[in-house]
This record gives C-alpha cells, sequence and structure tokens, in this order.
C-alpha cells in the first residue's frame, strides 16, 4: 500500500490540531513508527521521519514510539537516557504530532514489547539476524566475540514493537527497510506456524527526505556525530547560526539551482526547502531560474528559520512543563497496552500456554 503521505509533506504545524470530530469512523489503517533516543536531534532527524509521521495523521491511526529498550543496546548514562528520551516525545508533540488523534507511548511503559520479543526470538533463526546489514556493519572487520547480544537481537525487538499493534503500514527510511522485511517473515512464520495472528505489515519508504545529507559532505548522510557542526543543523540552533550554516555549506561546479545527480550538493539543499515550504521541488527550481546560488542560499535560511523557529518555542514550552508530556506518555501507555494486550492474548493463546488464573 503507498500513500501520499510518504510523498507529500506539509509544512510542519507546530501547535497539535483539534480532535478528530467525536462522529464514529471506520477504523483507519494503522501506522506504527519508532524513533531511538539519542539525543542526536537534527534537521535530518527532522524532515527524515517527523515530518512525515505528522503528515500520517490524515489518513492513519497512528503509534508513534520512543525506543528506550532499542537505545540502551549501546551504553547510554542514566542522565542522558531520560533527557533524551523526554526529548525525543517533545521532538513529536512539537512538530506537530497530535496526542489526540495518535498514541505517544514510550517503549519501555508497555512491557509487552519485552514480551512478544522473547517470544519471537524462539520463531527467529540466527541466520537472518546474521543477514541484517546494519549488525554486519557493527561486526564489520571484526567478528562477534564482544558484540552485545541486544544488537544481534535488535531487530526481534523492532518486529515485536511493529507486530503488537496489527501494524497496516511502517513509515522508516531506507535504512530500515530490510528490518521491516524480516518483521514480514517472522510474522508469515508465526501464522503459519500457529495460525493467522498478526498483520503483516507494509514497509514505506520515504521517496523525498529520505536522506537529508551533510551540508558540508553530501556525499554522507547528515549527522550529528558529524566532525564538523557545518555538516549539520541542530533542532537548536539559533537563527543566526542556522544562517551562518547555509551561507557556509557547501555548492557545486555550475551556478543552476536546481536538481541534477552531478549537482548532489543543490540537490540536498533544493530537498529541504521543498520539504520544509511545503512545495514541490521543481516549484522551487523553477523560482530560482537564473538566479545564483547566493540569493537561494538566503532564502533557504530564512526558509529553515521559520521552519524552526515555531518549533523551538514549543519545544522550550514542553520542556519547562514535564506534566503536560508526562500526561500524555501516560495516556499513550493506557491506549497502546490496551492494543497490545489483546495481540498477546491471542499469542499466549495459539502457542498453548496455559493462561494466568
Ligand atoms: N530501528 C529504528 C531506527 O533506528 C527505530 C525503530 C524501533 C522502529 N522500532 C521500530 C522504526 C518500529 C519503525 C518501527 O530508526
Amino acid at each position: 500500500m503507498t500513500s501520499d503521505a510518504d510523498t507529500q509533506h506539509p509544512a510542519p504545524q507546530p501547535m497539535p490540531g483539534p480532535a478528530a470530530a467525536a462522529v464514529k469512523l471506520p477504523r483507519r489503517p494503522r501506522v506504527f513508527s519508532g524513533a531511538q533516543p539519542t539525543g542526536a536531534l537534527h534537521l535530518g532527524n527532522y524532515l527524515g521521519a517527523i515530518t512525515n509521521y505528522v503528515a500520517m495523521q490524515e489518513t492513519h491511526d497512528c503509534v508513534y514510539c520512543v525506543v528506550d529498550l532499542h537505545a540502551i543496546t549501546l551504553r547510554q548514562t542514566k542522565a542522558e537516557l531520560k533527557r533524551s528520551t523526554l526529548d525525543t516525545a517533545n521532538m513529536f508533540l512539537a512538530a506537530g504530532v497530535d496526542p489526540q488523534r495518535s498514541i505517544v507511548i514510550v517503549q519501555s511503559h508497555v512491557a509487552q514489547h519485552s514480551e512478544l520479543a522473547w517470544i519471537l526470538n524462539t520463531v527467529a533463526y540466527m541466520g537472518e539476524l546474521s543477514r541484517m546489514t546494519q549488525f554486519k556493519d557493527k561486526t564489520r572487520g571484526g567478528e562477534a566475540e564482544s558484540i552485545g547480544v541486544g544488537i544481534f537481537d535488535y531487530p526481534v525487538l523492532m518486529a515485536a514493537d511493529i507486530l503488537l499493534y496489527q501494524t497496516d503500514a511502517v513509515p522508516v527510511g531506507e535504512d530500515q527497510k530490510q528490518h521491516v522485511e524480516l518483521t514480514r517473515d517472522l510474522a508469515e512464520r508465526f501464522n503459519n506456524a500457529f495460525g493467522k495472528t498478526f498483520v503483516v505489515p507494509q514497509p514505506i519508504i520515504r521517496t523525498t527526505g529520505a536522506r537529508i545529507m551533510g551540508l558540508d559532505d553530501p556525499a554522507k548522510k547528515m549527522s550529528k556525530s558529524a566532525e564538523s557542526a557545518y555538516n549539520y543543523i541542530a533542532l537548536t540552533d539559533s537563527p543566526d547560526e542556522i544562517r551562518r550554516k547555509i551561507r557556509r555549506a557547501v555548492t557545486d561546479s555550475g551556478t543552476d539551482v536546481r536538481t541534477d545527480p552531478d549537482k548532489p550538493a543543490l540537490t540536498n539543499l533544493l530537498t529541504i526547502y521543498g520539504l520544509l515550504a511545503g512545495e514541490p521541488v521543481e516549484a522551487v527550481e523553477a523560482r530560482y531560474e537564473g538566479k545564483g546560488y547566493a540569493e537561494f542560499k538566503t532564502d533557504l535560511a530564512e526558509v529553515v528559520v521559520e521552519a524552526l523557529v515555531p518549533f523551538q518555542r514549543r519545544m522550550a514550552e514542553l520542556g519547562a512543563d514535564k506534566g503536560f508530556t508526562l500526561d500524555v506518555l501516560r495516556d499513550g501507555a493506557e491506549r497502546a497496552q490496551a492494543i497490545a494486550e489483546r495481540t498477546m492474548a491471542k499469542v499466549r493463546e495459539r502457542m498453548g500456554f496455559v493462561s494466568r488464573p
């Protein structure tokens, strides 16, 4: 199933919209997606994932999850994990995820994620997990001797996340596609062995904006761990920092403001412009026909500033009032648990567990 939502990016809404009308609508297809609380919040994360989350609320029932159990596959400090978990939830909300319409949760608050992951461990094969490119990247050049079991098992927990909610569609970046395919395999294997229990989900791979590249090196993904701060725009950068970084962004040879495989830098900058302004890239190209890089970059900086300022204001508000976020997460966990428990009851029954008397 494809949806317009993966190709259309309306301008992010800084404030949650009103709740859906109270009329009972037929069940819409369900979306599940997760983001790691790594603290690495930059424009690439925002455009790559979060604007898409916001758009999909129009067409789907969405569950958005801060995956803290995934984050601990790499050692986290106590303070960092806490802060990043709340920051990531706040980022969803500040970007326009509406907690009335969508379910926002922290993964560890719904214990069924861990429970189903264990059960799926008995369905998954060592071979298929060993072939996951993300795992192979982590072991490249060495052996698995001292790689954490959690890193190896990461995709099974991700499958549990998705399958618990009878998810139809999983919006992810290209790098997670293989994990969603594994999820499909595990769902089908389980269904064949124990009877139809899980919906087999479809990945929805973002076409534009799937990969926002570094401003100083358009050959590599934008990354907060890049050597230079000129690689990325942090979501916390001030308007002046944003303007400075965009002024310094590398460009390609030539003078035309257009996308081209030979113009990776301009392609990246035009993509950012289009996504944030909510315009097709072609319309942006047309506007800058015959104009130079400098004028385009000046305007782009203002587009970025204009999009980020309300977002930052909302982040600051949420940061100052933890109560709101905690209420959202409490309510989310409750709604999520009801769905997750329905699935787990089915799983336990199908497998022959004696139900708790
Ligand atoms: N592995 C995903 C990432 O790093 C995060 C994630 C965890 C996820 N569980 C998920 C994404 C379930 C989609 C669905 O980006």
